[in-house]
């Protein structure tokens, strides 16, 4: 292994970060422009300082590396992040394989409403693997410095035409004339009363992201239950990630609410994940 990512690898370790190996390897190639095997195979690392002044301030702050590089990947793509918006998990991508599983054969235009946007991860992945769909996303969030990053990152990848943003609180600014294929979000659902035990990293994301202020961290899922009729078409979906031991609450809520066919997926680690409805 090449020097330099040893000697990153050391200064993370050191510091207790847990995943020290992928995030040497992050901080060479995005610094260097150079990919692991072009840096194994002993091409010239630029920038080595530069290299060593991001690592040591991960190590010294333990802000997210991602907050450091100012971007994260999500299914592939490059993403603008900061601390505006929540960091896209990896649990967030079975989210979205599953709502284009449910759309991916429509032929008529297809209306998505996307609640707390965030950094765009999920409108943007969703607009690009419906590519050839006739598509239409309304991406909203309470936050307004959110938006603008989401609006940042569909120009990047080029997805302007397809996704339009909002400022609402939940459903406040969607008109009564509006109605989706598709509801999706993946609301703040952390209970407030586990901030303190969360990793350190996570404390440098946006509160107004992370948590519910409900006992079972459910708040979020129940108010766009309680309103998801009035905006969704015949038949329209409702998708929603959800965290650790709400699968059980949501899908009482959806039943009680008159939604059929619920189905719960569970992601990596066997943790119920993702719950996907209709009306
Ligand atoms: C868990 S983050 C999800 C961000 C992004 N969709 C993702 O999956 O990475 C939740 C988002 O909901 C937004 N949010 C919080 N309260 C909201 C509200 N009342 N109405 C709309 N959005 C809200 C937050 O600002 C945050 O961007």
């Amino acid at each position: 292994m090449n020097t330099i990512i040893k000697q990153i690898e050391k200064i993370l370790s050191e510091a207790g970060i847990e995943e020290y190996k992928q995030e040497a390897k992050l901080i060479v190639e995005a610094v260097s422009g150079l990919s692991t095997d072009k840096i194994i195979l002993g091409y010239e690392i630029k920038n080595i300082d530069k290299i060593i002044e991001i690592a040591v301030k991960r190590a010294k702050t333990k802000a997210p590396i991602q907050h450091i590089l100012g971007f994260s990947y999500f299914m592939g793509e490059k993403y603008i992040v900061n601390s505006n918006v929540l960091i896209p998990r990896d649990e967030t991508e079975i989210l979205v394989l599953e709502c284009y599983k449910l759309l991916k054969n429509k032929k008529n235009k297809i209306d998505i409403l996307d609640i707390g946007v965030g950094s765009g991860c999920i409108s943007c992945a969703l607009a690009k693997k419906l590519v050839d769909c006739d598509i239409e996303i309304l991406g909203v969030d309470i936050s307004l410095e959110a938006i603008k990053t989401a609006l940042e990152n569909a120009d990047k990848l080029d997805l302007i035409r397809k996704i339009i943003f909002r400022k609402s609180d939940i459903y406040s600014k969607i008109r009564d004339c509006e109605k989706f294929d598709l509801i999706v979000s993946n609301p703040p659902y952390i209970p407030l009363k586990e901030k303190n035990n969360l990793q350190a990293e996570v404390g440098f994301e946006p509160e107004m992201a992370l948590f519910a202020p409900d006992e079972e961290g459910v708040e979020f899922y129940k108010k766009i239950i309680k309103d998801a009729h009035k905006f969704l078409k015949t038949g329209g979906f409702l998708a929603f990630e959800i965290g650790i031991n709400q699968s059980e609450i949501i899908k009482k809520m959806l039943d009680d609410n008159g939604f059929k066919d619920i189905k719960i997926i569970k992601d990596l680690a066997n943790i119920d994940r993702v719950i996907i409805t209709h009306i």
